[in-house]
């Protein structure tokens, strides 16, 4: 009797999940189901290398398995804009062949001021075995422009491609981005037919009419269309159509949207949206989209730092229709499968990592490197960063190693032992947003008195504004420093020898690591992450780092 209650208790408390289930920036997922094992992508815009390939077994526990374009014969990031580079994947398996495919578009110019025409051609790279990341192939490029393409294999063997582009072509009220289709060679990328508009938004034009993000599947005979619509604000939202032809007519979902927090912008869930569908194999349905967490205050006029993140929600159909969390709001807490906690201390000693000298997969650089900047072997047991002539404000490749930030309340810190011969020469810890927007506190040289000293560098404002505080430190020995992050702010500060408690420098509001100058975009989220730079000069000191940790988690 008391065993079935305690059992009965046990379930009760573990049967539910949280969500994001992949949280810190990972927008645009894109899911697939081979036999027992999930697979999903998400977008890196201009991060290196492009495209996380996520595992798992159970929609809930994920691991970064590697990434679809890790190497620059795939992915060459050049000068890439802020927020541009690698936009929303697509992930499909062609059972024929057991062939993964995953497709996207890469943009090295995005943001008006650029003065771009039009949207690229997407790519698309292949692998049998998507365990192996150097398996995937190098790029195929289709002919169809446009953004957020999908492959669809058909069951009589045909593969369509849609992408988003313009609808302006044939009709210039029916709003700004529509889906359009075109049947492809597999092998070559090559279009067999015209271009034909495809779908567009029914909502009212200024809602904002935008349709984004096709995903197209056939369930029992019959198409099914999913998009994303209405821009990637709080308007946010995924729909349904579905028809027995490509051709049409489409038929909207009763249930539309099918997610959608807008309702109630009050919610610390919001800009719902850009999904994907997948079965379990007992015959389930799952949906994976992405959604933000605003944060100070946790509502529509707050700003959510991590930027958009992947989660979760249970599917069931009515009529016909797939409804998403029985038509409910997507909540952090949501019953059914198990709740994975997430980790409270994570750690890399830098001493013999699995993945090339990492503890795990997930560090990025800012665009593609020309050359290492970084050694395992000089110094074992530590990270050794070769600094470049690039700061973290040049439109280039620094000598820096990112992570997603994952928890909203988190300390990052490492110890860092540097000899700086020169006030350019600067080695430090960063919360990095963008070229134009990143905080950091390094170890360099006072511009006056030439004293070692640490540096806190905040930068605010729409248009940012660097502000720079100096405090002196011993001449030898290693630093810690430290970044604070909290709902509402960034702290920037270090401490000496075995010293566990931080001295606190300098802060910057948590509000600006989702800002851009005006005319500018911003579609990614704040990483954290270690660095070295010559500033305009190459610099011939290493910076060593013994460890890097996050301590925290938000639940
Ligand atoms: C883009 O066009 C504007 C207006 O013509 C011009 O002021 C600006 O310098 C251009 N930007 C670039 C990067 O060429
Ligand atoms: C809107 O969301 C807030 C925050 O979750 C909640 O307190 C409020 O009851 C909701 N309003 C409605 C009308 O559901
Ligand atoms: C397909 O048809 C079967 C049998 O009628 C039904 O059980 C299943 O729910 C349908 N699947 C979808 C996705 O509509």
């Amino acid at each position: 009797m008391l065993t079935t209650l305690l059992f009965t208790l046990l379930i009760g408390v573990s049967c539910a999940f949280r969500n994001p289930i992949i949280p810190g920036f990972n927008p645009d997922p894109s899911i697939i189901r081979v036999e027992n094992d999930y697979f999903l992508v998400t977008s890196t815009f201009e991060f290196f290398p492009g495209v996380p390939v996520y595992h798992s077994k159970d929609l809930i526990d994920w691991t970064c398995i590697g990434h679809a374009l890790n190497r620059p014969s795939q992915l060459n990031l050049r000068g890439t804009a802020p927020s541009g580079g690698i936009f929303a994947p697509t992930l499909r398996y062609h059972e024929a062949s057991k062939t993964f495919y995953m497709i996207t578009t890469w943009f090295d110019v995005i943001s008006p001021p650029d003065n771009t025409t039009g949207t690229p051609r997407s790519m698309y790279v292949s692998t049998k075995n998507i365990l192996d990341e150097t398996s995937w192939g190098d790029p195929i490029y289709v002919d169809q422009w446009g953004f957020d393409p999908d492959l669809f294999f058909d069951t009589d063997g045909k593969t369509y491609l849609t992408t988003t582009m313009g609808s302006g072509f044939i009709d210039p009220d029916s709003g700004y981005f529509a889906i359009w289709i075109t049947e492809i060679d597999l092998k070559t990328g090559n279009s067999l037919t015209e271009s034909r508009y495809f779908y567009r938004s029914e909502l009212p034009i200024n809602t904002p009419r935008l349709a984004e993000g096709s995903h197209i599947y056939k369930f029992n005979g019959t198409y099914y269309l999913l998009t994303a619509e209405a821009g990637t604000e709080v308007q946010h939202r995924a729909m349904w159509h579905r028809s027995n032809s490509l051709h049409g007519p489409w038929e909207s979902s009763p249930y539309n949207p099918f997610v959608f927090n807008g309702r109630n912008l009050s919610q610390p869930i919001l800009s719902t949206g850009h999904a994907d569908i997948v079965q379990t194999p007992n015959g389930d349905w799952y949906t994976v989209f992405l959604a933000t967490r605003p944060q100070n205050p946790t509502d529509s006029s707050g700003v959510p730092q991590l930027g958009r993140e992947t989660f979760l929600a249970p599917v069931t159909w009515k009529d016909g229709w797939p409804i998403a969390n029985g038509g409910k709001d997507i909540t952090f807490e949501i019953s059914g499968l198990y709740n994975k906690p997430r980790p409270k201390v994570w750690q890399d000693h830098f001493w013999n990592g699995e993945y090339n000298g990492f503890a795990d997969r997930r560090y990025y650089t800012q665009r593609t490197p020309t050359k290492a900047f970084h050694s395992f072997k000089a110094r074992k047991g530590w990270l050794r960063l070769y600094g470049n002539v690039y700061t973290l404000s040049d439109r280039q490749t620094p000598a820096m190693f990112l992570r997603k930030q994952e928890d909203i309340n988190t300390v990052f810190n490492t110890e860092l032992e540097f000899y700086p011969t020169s006030a350019r020469h600067k080695a430090g810890v960063t919360a990095f947003l963008s070229t134009w927007l990143h905080q950091d506190i390094v170890i360099t040289l006072h511009p006056e008195t030439g004293k070692r000293v640490v540096a806190a560098t905040t930068r605010t404002g729409k248009e940012p504004v660097a502000k720079t505080t100096y405090v002196e430190i011993p001449e030898t020995g290693t630093v810690k420093l430290w970044i604070k992050c909290e709902a509402d702010k960034y702290t920037l500060g270090y401490s000496l020898g075995h010293d566990r408690k931080a001295t606190w420098v300098a802060s910057a509001e948590s509000k600006w690591m989702q800002s851009y100058p005006s005319g500018w975009q911003n579609f990614v989220g704040t990483h954290l992450g270690v660095f070295a730079t010559g500033d305009g000069l190459p610099i011939l000191v290493p910076a060593d780092f013994k460890w890097i940790k996050t301590e925290g988690g938000d639940w």
